[in-house]
């Protein structure tokens, strides 16, 4: 008897602690006011239940909830020591947002497959995807060491993962480096989802850069010092009429 109502407690402990997954569409981290307040019929129906991201926009650490950041920040560390012990720069992991689980990580493998698709976000992806069969990742995070290129970019957006966090930015790795990118940031890409709409209810991912950027910006190679690596590219950043830098300026940062 005493076993029942103690086990009962417990069971009760755990739908109280873990009740709240049920609800999270897609962010483990909406705000209790974001879902739980409209749970009376949602009459409100301009505001859907899953909370908005702008995805023209790349958020910062700043902007987001401390318990967040640290959630990211503590990811993103795993993803780098990844990178260390395979010998490489690039590395990309999957977390199941529910769980806090990361579920898949890869790393770049270009070098390896002779194949110059096979960057990180496209490796992981391909392995969680023939592990987990899953055609819709909402509920998933996936995180980089460098920010997303328009392959990638465009590959995530087609698997409807909720979250993107990048260490390093586009600007830095062709500005600062000198390795070749398509020059496009990959919230530019990511403003553009409204046509994979599904009912009208496509969520756009959100976009989360500069996560230990202090640490994945130094693991880079600086390719400006190595003229003669196939991967460097002199670059042209002087001007405004590059697409980045129009973004930049759109936002008016700083
Ligand atoms: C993600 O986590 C949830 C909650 O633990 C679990 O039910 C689900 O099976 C997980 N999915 C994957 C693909 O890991
Ligand atoms: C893909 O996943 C398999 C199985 O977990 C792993 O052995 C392999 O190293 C992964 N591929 C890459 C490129 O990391
Ligand atoms: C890119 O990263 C650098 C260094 O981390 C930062 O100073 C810069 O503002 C970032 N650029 C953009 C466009 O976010
Ligand atoms: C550098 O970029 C500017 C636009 O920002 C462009 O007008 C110019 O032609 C580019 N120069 C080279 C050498 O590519």
């Amino acid at each position: 008897m005493k076993l029942h109502l103690l086990l009962l407690a417990l069971a009760c402990l755990i739908a109280l602690v873990y009740g709240g997954t049920k609800n999270y569409y897609p962010s483990r981290f909406a705000s209790e006011s974001d879902s739980d307040s409209s749970d009376s019929s949602g009459s409100d129906s301009e505001n859907p239940p899953w909370p908005q991201f702008d995805p023209s926009h790349v958020y910062k650490g700043w902007e987001l909830p401390a318990d967040e950041l640290a959630f990211h920040e503590g990811k993103m560390k795993e993803a780098i020591e990844l990178a260390i012990s395979r010998n490489a720069v690039f590395a990309s992991t999957i977390v199941n947002a529910t769980s806090g689980e990361t579920v898949c990580q890869s790393v770049n493998s270009i070098g390896k497959t002779k194949d110059m698709t096979m960057h990180g976000e496209m490796t992981v992806m391909q392995n969680c995807s023939s592990i987990y069969g899953l055609l819709d990742w909402t509920g998933f995070y996936i995180y980089t060491t460098g920010e997303s290129c328009p392959m990638c970019q465009s590959a995530i957006m087609w698997n409807s993962f909720s979250k993107i966090i990048f260490g390093t930015n586009v600007t830095t790795l062709y500005c600062n480096m000198c390795l070749t990118q398509i020059l496009v940031e990959s919230a530019a890409i990511n403003s553009m989802g409204y046509g994979l709409a599904d009912w009208g209810e496509y969520v756009p991912a959100q976009i989360i850069g500069g996560i230990m950027s202090s640490v994945t910006d130094s693991m880079f190679i600086n390719y400006c010092n190595e003229p003669n690596s196939p991967v460097r590219v002199t670059p042209n950043c002087s001007g405004s009429g590059n697409s980045h830098n129009k973004q930049r300026k759109r936002k008016s940062h700083k």
